[in-house]
C-alpha cells in the first residue's frame, strides 16, 4: 500500500460512518502531480466500486428475499474479480457492515470533487503531468475491466461494474467546455451529424482511447487522425502518452476546434497535435496518409462513402489500422471483407474495434 492509499484508508477510518460536509476535509498539503492524480483516480475508482456493492447488494435482496446476506461472504466474493483494483481496501473493509458503505462513497466522490478543484487551480505544467499520471493509472484499471468482460462472456454472463464514466472529470483538467454548443445553429436541412448539444456524451470514453491505445501500439513516429474530433479526447490522450505520435483531428463544428487546439497549446503539445475545421464530406479535401484512423460515429452515409473509399486506396499503398468505436463498425466490417482483411480485434461487446488492412 502505497501513503496515498493509506491516507485515502485513513480517511476512511476516521470518517466513521457520518456524512461529511465537501468543507470538513482537506487533501494531503502540497501534493505533486502524481499524488494528487493517485488521489483522485483512488477515490473515484472507490466510489464507483462502492456503488456497484450497493447494487449488488439490492439485487441479491431482491433474487433470494428469505437468505440472509453475511455481509463478510457477501464481500469478499468481489475482491477476487471487480474489486481487484481496491485490494488494499479488503481488510479494512471486512470490518465494516453495509451502512458504512454509503459513507464511504459519498467521502470517495467528496474527495475525487477535491482533487480536481485543486488541480484546477495549479499551472499547466502541473496539469500536464497530472493528467498523463491519471491517463497511465486508468488504463490499467481498464485492461483489468477488459479482462473481466472477457472472463465473463465465456460464461455467458454480463460484467455489472462499469469504469466508463468513471474518469469523466479528468476533462477539467484540458478545459473541456461542452456547454460551447449552446446557442449552436443545427442545420435541419444538412446532411452532416454534427451531434449539437450531445456534450460528453459523444465524446470517446477515456476507457476506449486508452484501451485502443493499448491494443494498437503504434510503431514510433506513426501518425493518427481522428475523422470528426469533436472537442479532442481522443488527440489529449494520444499526444500526452505518445508525444512521438502526429496526431491530427478533422471537426466540422469550429468553435470546438478552438476549444481542442487552446488545450494543445497549453499543454504545450502543437508541435505534434493539431486540430483543423474541415468538412470531410467536400469532394476537394483529401485525407492524409496515416498508420492510424480513427472513427467515432461521425458521417452521414454519403459522407462514410466518400471518406472510407479514401481510407481503402490509401490501404492499398499502405499497411493502416482503422479504430471504429459504435456503429462505425458496420461500415468496416463491409469493407473488411471485400478487401479481405483479417478479422478485427473487439473489445467491450464489439462497441470498439481495431481494423487492420494485413
Ligand atoms: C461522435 S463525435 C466523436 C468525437 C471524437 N472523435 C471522439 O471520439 O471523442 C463525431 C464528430 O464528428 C463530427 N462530424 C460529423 N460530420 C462531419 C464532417 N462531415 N466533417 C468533419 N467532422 C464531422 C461531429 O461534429 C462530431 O463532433
Amino acid at each position: 500500500m502505497n501513503s496515498i492509499q493509506k491516507w485515502i484508508l485513513d480517511s476512511i477510518k476516521k470518517n466513521n460512518s457520518q456524512i461529511l460536509k465537501s468543507n470538513d476535509l482537506s487533501l494531503p498539503p502540497k501534493a505533486n502531480p502524481e499524488e494528487l492524480a493517485q488521489l483522485y483516480t483512488f477515490s473515484a475508482l472507490i466510489a464507483t466500486c462502492m456503488d456497484f456493492l450497493i447494487q449488488q447488494h439490492w439485487i441479491q435482496i431482491q433474487s433470494f428475499p428469505l437468505q440472509k446476506i453475511q455481509f463478510k461472504n457477501f464481500l469478499s466474493a468481489y475482491f477476487e474479480n471487480e474489486l481487484r483494483p481496491i485490494f488494499f481496501m479488503k481488510e479494512s473493509l471486512l470490518e465494516l457492515q453495509l451502512v458504512d458503505i454509503q459513507p464511504i462513497l459519498k467521502l470517495c466522490q467528496m474527495m475525487a470533487e477535491l482533487s480536481i478543484t485543486q488541480m484546477k487551480c495549479e499551472n499547466f505544467i502541473f496539469k500536464k503531468e497530472f493528467s498523463i499520471s491519471v491517463l497511465k493509472k486508468i488504463s490499467d484499471f481498464f485492461e483489468h475491466e477488459n479482462q473481466m468482460l472477457i472472463e465473463k462472456n465465456k460464461i455467458n454472463l454480463p460484467l455489472e461494474i462499469s469504469l466508463y464514466r468513471t474518469f469523466d472529470a479528468l476533462d477539467a483538467a484540458f478545459d473541456l467546455d461542452y456547454k460551447q454548443d449552446i446557442g449552436m445553429k443545427v442545420d435541419l436541412l444538412g446532411t452532416e451529424r454534427l451531434y449539437e448539444g450531445a456534450g460528453i456524451g459523444v465524446q470517446s470514453g477515456y476507457s476506449t482511447v486508452l484501451t485502443a491505445l493499448r491494443y494498437l501500439n503504434p510503431s514510433k513516429n506513426s501518425r493518427f487522425i481522428d475523422l470528426g474530433s469533436g472537442y479532442g479526447r481522443v488527440g489529449f490522450v494520444v499526444g500526452l502518452l505518445r508525444p512521438d505520435i502526429d496526431f491530427i483531428g478533422y471537426e466540422y463544428v469550429p468553435h470546438r476546434i478552438d476549444v481542442s487546439n487552446k488545450t494543445s497549446k497549453n499543454f504545450e503539445l502543437q508541435d505534434h497535435v493539431h486540430f483543423h475545421t474541415q468538412d470531410l464530406s467536400q469532394i476537394d479535401f483529401k485525407i492524409p496518409e496515416a498508420e492510424i484512423y480513427y472513427l467515432y460515429d461521425p458521417f452521414s452515409k454519403e459522407t462514410y462513402q466518400h471518406v472510407l473509399s479514401q481510407l481503402v486506396e490509401i490501404s492499398h499503398r499502405k499497411n493502416i489500422s482503422i479504430v471504429t468505436k459504435g456503429n462505425a463498425r458496420g461500415w468496416l466490417l463491409e469493407i473488411s471483407a471485400n478487401e479481405k482483411w483479417p478479422a478485427p480485434l473487439e473489445f467491450d461487446n464489439s462497441n470498439l474495434c481495431l481494423f487492420r488492412s494485413a
